[in-house]
């Protein structure tokens, strides 16, 4: 898979490239990222890539004609890869991102991923050349660096061979609908500065698996009804579902 980045901080991506999961994807070339810099467009002697908003108000607008360069040239490098372009531009006002939308990106053979500084870009540039708006949450970052990073590594993770054990994907939190049970690992008995002594569940001991894999279930659905029970009310119950959590239901009373 191909990510065009378009963003005055090139160095930031060698987060993703340079480190754990995505950094071992990205050597084995299962994806890469090219990064292109609007300064490298800019008309002036000074690089110009922002100017003062029209009405006036605090801060500065990026500059429509440099960025409209450069997501020409990372459409003229996918479409050489064969590849349809699809331009992505970050921002709180976007649905925000989430599981779903993850794995219909990961299903695209390239990607065109806009990001913004300052206090935006120009709205007419979004009208004329993205497809669409996604945010990564309710809350304001400085740009669309880490929101980019944050898709690339969630979209990376779900490219075929990625992951070393073929599970690790498809036991994660929402990929079910749920979230992810806990984890434990040695050792056996656990005590944390003046906390109690914890023990692992005795269930994960047993080598049961079936036990295990309903154990985890259950907590799956404890931790989700919990912890976001919008979750739960999104989706049906399957038979099992229903069963584990109408037995939590009889264990609580
Ligand atoms: N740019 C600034 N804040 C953002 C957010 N929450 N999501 C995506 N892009 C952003």
């Amino acid at each position: 898979m191909r990510f065009d980045v378009i963003s005055l901080f090139p160095e930031m991506f060698e987060a993703i490239t340079k480190y754990g999961i995505t950094s071992r994807a990205h050597a084995r070339n299962i994806y890469s990222v090219n990064v292109i810099n609007p300064r490298d467009f800019s008309q002036d002697n000074h690089k110009t890539v922002d100017d003062r908003p029209y009405g006036g108000g605090p801060g500065m607008v990026m500059l429509a004609d440099p960025l409209a360069k450069s997501i020409n040239l990372a459409k003229q490098n996918q479409l050489g890869l064969g590849f349809k372009p699809y331009v992505i531009y970050f921002s709180p006002r976007g649905a925000v991102l989430n599981h779903q939308k993850v794995m219909a990106l990961s299903q695209m053979q390239g990607l065109i991923l806009l990001a913004g500084r300052y206090e935006g870009v120009d709205e007419r540039l979004i009208n004329a050349l993205v497809d669409e708006e996604v945010s990564i949450g309710d809350y304001v970052l400085s740009g669309g660096e880490l929101p980019s990073m944050a898709l690339i590594d969630a979209v990376v993770r779900q490219l075929p061979e990625v992951l070393g054990d073929a599970d690790s994907a498809v036991e994660d939190s929402f990929v079910n609908g749920l979230l992810d049970y806990p984890h434990y690992t040695r050792p056996e008995i656990l005590c944390l500065d003046d906390s109690e002594e914890q023990k692992v569940p005795e269930v994960l001991l047993s080598g049961n698996h079936a036990k295990i894999r309903e154990w985890r279930l259950k907590q799956s659905l404890l931790l989700t009804r919990a912890k976001r029970p919008d979750l739960l009310a999104a989706r049906s119950l399957t038979k099992e579902e229903a069963r584990l959590l109408k037995e939590i239901g009889a264990e609580n009373n």
